[in-house]
């Protein structure tokens, strides 16, 4: 959204946040600690940016995301500092015995209208297939309903990626559309399957629980 098309008051809003400036404003913008049964998911650390790009050298990591080639330790800098100072954007690590093992969160957050866009990568693979991203697209949801006045919750996967297609519909994500063939991982031409959770939906689920 260009600033010239943001309400005053969300105008105000935005240069509040972005001066850190607190009381109604969501200053930028890591994650405070949520604590799972499994993980904990908390601020990162800007010494653990050396451990995150090597996560991106793994083919097997980055098959179904879109950074397929690992950034330099720079760049991973230059993103962290980003994203530190990003207002529509919430970013946690994934902690697991006192190690960051991933990291997920929310961006191009669209205040006004109430949506933002999830995505995680658990980039120590010795710890995949535990429930890690069954818990914490569960535990991201519950804070982001709860602590932030988000309507919907946007994400995706590409075909194939059974364990985030699973983990997404476990917090209560439905598909709904496809872009056909849009990637191309491993000699083929995967779809990109859109997926969405909203408030209405996760409150529902929750009073039945
Ligand atoms: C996708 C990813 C986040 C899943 O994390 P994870 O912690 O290993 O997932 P979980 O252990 O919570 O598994 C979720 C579900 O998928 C299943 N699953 C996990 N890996 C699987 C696999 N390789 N094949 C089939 N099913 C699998 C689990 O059994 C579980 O199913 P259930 O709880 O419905 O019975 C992780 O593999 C990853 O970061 N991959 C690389 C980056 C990526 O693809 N990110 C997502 C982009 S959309």
């Amino acid at each position: 959204m260009r600033q010239s098309e943001m309400p005053e008051s969300l105008e105000r809003l935005k240069e509040a946040a972005k001066a850190g400036d607190g009381h109604l404003s969501f200053r930028a913008m890591f994650g405070p600690v949520v604590q799972g049964k499994l993980v904990r998911l908390r601020p990162p650390r800007p010494e653990e940016t050396a451990v995150m790009v090597t996560w991106f050298e793994d083919l097997e990591v980055t098959r179904f995301i879109k950074l397929r080639f690992p950034p330099s330790l720079q760049a991973e800098n230059d993103w962290f500092e980003a994203t530190a100072k990003d207002p529509d954007g919430i970013y946690w690590a994934v902690e697991f015995e006192g190690r960051i093992v991933g990291g997920t969160g929310v961006r191009m957050i669209d205040w006004k209208h109430g949506h933002g866009t999830t995505g995680t990568v658990i980039g120590d693979k010795t710890v995949w297939r535990r429930g890690f991203a069954r818990e914490l697209m569960q535990l991201r949801a519950e804070f982001l309903f709860k602590q932030t006045p988000l309507r919907s919750l946007r994400s995706g996967y590409l075909d194939g990626n059974v364990a985030s297609a699973r983990a997404q519909a476990a917090a209560g994500y439905k598909e709904v559309g496809r872009w056909h063939q849009d990637r191309f991982i491993g000699g083929g031409w995967r779809d990109h399957v859109m997926t969405e959770l909203l408030r209405e939906d996760w409150e529902r689920a929750r009073a039945k629980s």
